[in-house]
């Protein structure tokens, strides 16, 4: 990028930045890893606004990676909750492990040992080294695509590994020279003035080289998303045990399969409210005291648009002893049993929990 629009963006961030708990005033100075760290992750899906609070509630309960690491995972959930995507605040915990038993609580100062930390990603390792350690590494995230997108009048968005890679080298572009400050001022212009609806053209630092602004085209870039529904129907298990346990699984199924969640089975649309043929492969049948059709379930995730019969299933037998010989298991599945009273915190995602209400 030439130095007459970067001098322009600079000025532009210098006077409009905002006062943020994870920015320090002076905008120019390295900061703390693990900060840019937690408030980059609890950015991710959340809005700034909403941020604000939990990150200053956390950072003054764990100030510190080590004060992390050596505090109850259940605790430290409880900071989190309420924010949603509960994946995110474990791979924390898990991350903030590996820094301090493997790293010496210090954070990695290259992008190849940052990106195999769990829930650190392309995005987050850019954050963490340009804005932590100044080191002229890109980032790319939604604010930094829809400015891309204007800016040269791309009319796809990085869906596939090619058009990803465009993307990425407008964002290497910027991240020349100073990388600290452009990704940092691009994030904040795209939240702020070159915003998904009515962009405040007129006060961009870019406005002058910008495609979109030029040709009166904004509303045009970038283009949404194709909006493709799937369908999934099928039956949901709460498989429950003579002790008042339910099973959780995970791997090997068709939603959420790194998460702890309830069996759950393809099947064509209908109201077919029997077992599932493919339960034989996880119980024992024999063991099944009672099987209850419980009521239609609804839910999205992402594309994914499900219909599904949910079936309360009792179980004789402690439960354990009727799974089948894990040999003859699909690959990679673990199986819990996890106690009623517990089950709102093993089962972390709302597809799982949603299905559990209707008990
Ligand atoms: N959105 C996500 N991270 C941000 C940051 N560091 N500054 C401004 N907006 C952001």
């Amino acid at each position: 990028m030439d130095n007459k629009t970067l001098k322009k963006l600079h000025q532009w961030f210098y006077k409009n930045a905002v006062s943020l708990p994870w920015r320090p005033t002076d905008l120019s100075s390295k900061r703390d890893p693990y900060v840019v760290w937690i408030s980059e992750t609890m950015l991710q899906q959340t809005q700034v606004a909403t941020v604000i609070d939990y990150f200053s509630r956390w950072i003054k309960r764990f100030p510190d990676v080590s004060t992390l690491a050596t505090t109850k995972d259940e605790e430290v959930l409880k900071y989190w909750q309420g924010l949603g995507y509960y994946s995110r605040a474990k791979n924390i915990l898990k991350t903030a492990h590996a820094i301090v038993n493997e790293f010496g609580g210090k954070f990695p100062e290259n992008r190849k040992q940052l990106e195999h930390l769990p829930g650190i990603g392309k995005y987050t390792a850019g954050a963490i080294l340009s804005l932590a350690y100044h080191q002229n590494e890109p980032i790319l995230d939604g604010n930094l695509i829809r400015i891309f997108s204007r800016l040269w009048g791309i009319d796809f968005l990085p869906t596939s590994k090619e058009h990803s890679q465009i993307y990425w080298s407008h964002a290497q572009d910027f991240a020349a020279k100073s990388a600290h400050l452009n990704n940092e001022a691009l994030m904040e212009l795209g939240r702020t003035v070159c915003k998904v609806r009515d962009p405040l053209c007129h006060s961009c630092p870019l406005q002058k080289i910008c495609q979109a602004n030029l040709t009166q085209t904004t509303s045009q870039f970038p283009p949404s998303k194709k909006h493709v529904v799937k369908n999934w129907n099928g039956t949901i298990l709460i498989v429950e045990s003579s002790d008042g346990k339910i099973l959780g699984i995970k791997g090997g199924h068709y939603f959420l399969n790194n998460q702890l969640v309830l069996p759950h089975f393809e099947r064509p649309r209908g109201n077919d409210t029997t077992l599932p043929p493919q339960v034989e492969e996880y119980l024992n049948t024999d063991h099944i005291l009672q099987t209850n059709y419980l009521g239609t379930f609804r839910h999205s995730i992402t594309i994914h648009k499900i219909c599904a019969n949910v079936l309360h299933i009792i179980m004789s037998k402690p439960t354990t002893k009727c799974l089948i010989s894990k040999r003859d298991l699909p690959q990679n599945i673990e199986f819990r049993w996890i106690e009623k009273a517990k089950a709102t915190t093993a089962f972390a995602n709302s597809f799982s929990l949603k299905a559990i209400k209707l008990l």
